[in-house]
């Protein structure tokens, strides 16, 4: 079982803590780097640490929550390394493993319901990366991120 680590602002909260129930409940390793209430705090932060538990090697893949899951998701892909999806769909959450190797998911507390957010949290953290074709692309998203865009002619 993969490695997992969570972290939600205030407006994710509360989503936060019943998908991290649901994950232990299902023998998942999982940490919480917070937050730790409602009361209001800024996402940058909690992203960026998140961000340094799997580019450490902590955990394989994160979660993200916030009101929309945008920012969130904004935050983390400024991270080397990190390529995370805002997704408010089970196909994505697949798809984005599959093809885009992503390893944080993100969405909003205030865009889907909890049935929905676990549904989206399986299918992240149960689709394995395909490689082939797709790991060139991938190649090329580590690329842009070290401004090496020749590597994109
Ligand atoms: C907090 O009010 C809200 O801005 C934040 O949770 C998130 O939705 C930002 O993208």
């Amino acid at each position: 079982m993969k490695k997992l680590v969570i972290g939600s602002d205030h407006a994710g909260f509360a989503l936060k803590e019943k998908i991290k129930a649901t994950l232990i409940e299902k023998g998942y390793e999982l940490s919480d780097i917070g937050t730790y209430s409602t009361e209001s705090c800024a996402y940058p932060a909690i992203a960026h640490e998140l961000c340094d538990v799997i580019t450490g090697g902590k955990a394989e893949l994160g979660i993200l929550i916030c009101g929309t899951g945008v920012g969130m998701s904004m935050c983390a892909n400024k991270h080397d390394g990190i390529r995370a999806a805002c997704v408010s769909d089970t196909f994505s959450a697949r798809l984005t493993r599959m093809h885009n190797d992503a390893n944080v998911l993100c969405f909003g507390e205030r865009v889907v319901g909890y049935g929905l957010a676990c549904e989206l949290v399986e299918a992240f953290i149960t689709t394995e990366f395909e490689g082939g074709r797709h790991a060139a692309r991938v190649d090329m998203i580590n690329a842009i991120e070290k401004c090496d865009f020749e590597a994109l002619k």
